[in-house]
């Protein structure tokens, strides 16, 4: 008899999952909360929201399923691998403790610096006055200020001025916009040189890297504009070379999971660091506890291995026992959202074009604000779909994904031409 699966979120990165857990062997039924249109068509989705975990924990007993895999970072936070496996539930993530390496800067800096990993200084701090006063000595710019707890990547605030860091101050600290996550700030010195993701699996002892990859965080062309959560990704990053992996591993990664062990914290799950790479030398700028967000859709389109047999191995402590294969050929994803997005946008507007890009070979589309409304998909969130492709080179992956982009419509529509333009300069 198969398994039951159940995967908490509902985004491109939720549909990826779905998507490659559902071409397990073993797999009988999947479950996603609360899901998207793209993912309730090898899914039934349920109509819960992913913090409310009490709720996704009677459903999992109800439903007796076997195995729950967690997207977002908000229930991994909230302590979701606690309660379920308090409730004797097989569950893939990290634990409350484990995960406040994203909920709290502060913490997850303050491991960094006790274990000398390398990351950017920094100086916390608890209120305004003091921040001000030490922005005001002027000789801490360029600096980047960070609201300590999870802000939705809305909480960093680059500057390059003393007026900029000061309006963040009076944002995150005064205004209270991300409220308790702002009542503490890390000021920390402002990297410079080329970012990348760098994702691993590790139950703990073992840690495997992913490939690398990298995603596009401004909404315009170029990288400019707005931060949002994501326009585009693709892997491999030719930025991060064999020589350079191995240095991440052996300066950051490794370091980081015996850190935690010392502290008396067993990491499980899906490690994600975010770098700043300066002239080869690797520096965190943060560290997610989950599978990143558009960089998941090109990965897992590479992962050869069965997806459930890896987070199995992890959950009992045996990944040491795994090989995990990847296809060498490059993917890329564009991410096409809904006009307006990342400020206001409306929602509701019709997706045409689907079953068409549906039709073109070595691409899939991820769907991650989507609904269904009278059997038609129309537009549901910021980030609406994410075209995945694959191919020989990095350019042929970008062709083919914007082959399939150039399917889709609908009104308001916009996305980035230029994704995976760094990988193609490499190449
Ligand atoms: P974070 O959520 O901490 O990764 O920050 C979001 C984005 O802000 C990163 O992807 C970088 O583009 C930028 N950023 C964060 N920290 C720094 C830093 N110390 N120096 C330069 N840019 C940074
Ligand atoms: N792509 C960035 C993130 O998932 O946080």
């Amino acid at each position: 008899m198969g398994i039951r699966v159940l995967i908490v979120g509902g985004g491109g990165r939720e549909h990826a999952l779905a998507w490659k857990i559902a071409q397990g062997p073993r797999v009988a039924k999947i479950y996603c909360a609360p899901g998207n249109a793209g993912i309730a068509e090898f899914a039934e989705c349920v109509a819960i929201e992913p913090s409310d975990i009490s709720a996704l924990c009677r459903f999992a007993v109800k439903n007796a399923v076997d195995l729950t895999v967690v997207g977002p970072e908000l229930p991994l936070t909230l302590g979701i691998v606690d309660v379920f496996e308090k409730e004797g539930l097989r569950i893939f993530g990290p634990s409350q403790k484990a995960a406040r390496l994203e909920g709290s800067k502060i913490f997850a800096k303050e491991i960094m610096q006790k274990y000398a990993i390398p990351t950017a200084a920094f100086t916390v701090f608890a209120d305004a006055t003091a921040a001000r006063d030490y922005l005001l000595k002027g000789n801490s710019i360029p600096v980047v200020i960070k609201a300590d707890g999870l802000a939705a990547g809305k909480g960093v605030f680059p500057s390059l001025r003393v007026e900029d860091a000061l309006a963040a101050v009076d944002r995150i600290m005064i205004q209270c916009e991300f409220g308790a996550a702002g009542s503490k700030i890390v000021a920390e010195q402002f990297l410079f040189g080329e970012e990348a993701s760098f994702i691993c699996f590790t139950d703990g002892t073992s840690i495997i890297p992913m490939p690398s990859s990298q995603d596009h965080k401004r909404v315009f062309e170029g990288d400019r504009g707005p931060n949002t959560g994501g326009m585009g990704a693709y892997s491999p990053a030719p930025v991060i070379t064999a020589a350079l992996e191995e240095k991440i591993m052996q300066t950051i990664m490794r370091p980081l999971i015996a850190a935690l062990r010392e502290e008396g914290i067993r990491y499980k799950g899906v490690i994600y660091a975010g770098l700043m790479i300066d002239r080869d030398n690797p520096y965190v700028l943060e560290f997610n506890v989950r599978f990143g967000d558009p960089e998941t859709q090109p990965l897992l389109v590479r992962l050869k291995t069965d997806l459930v047999d890896i987070m199995q191995a992890i959950i009992d402590e045996r990944l040491s026992e795994i090989t995990i294969e990847w296809d060498p050929r490059p993917a890329v994803c564009v991410v096409l959202a809904s006009g307006g997005y990342p400020d206001k946008y409306e929602k509701g507007y019709p997706i045409l074009g689907l079953k068409e890009a549906a039709q073109v070979p070595d691409a899939v589309v991820f769907h991650a604000g989507t609904a269904l409304r009278d059997g038609q998909v129309v537009t549901d969130g910021g980030r609406v779909l994410g075209v995945t492709a694959w191919g020989i080179s990095i350019a042929d992956a970008v062709q083919r994904a914007y082959q399939a982009v150039n399917k889709i419509h609908w009104q308001g529509m916009h996305f980035r031409r230029d994704i995976a333009y760094r990988a193609i300069k490499h190449a």
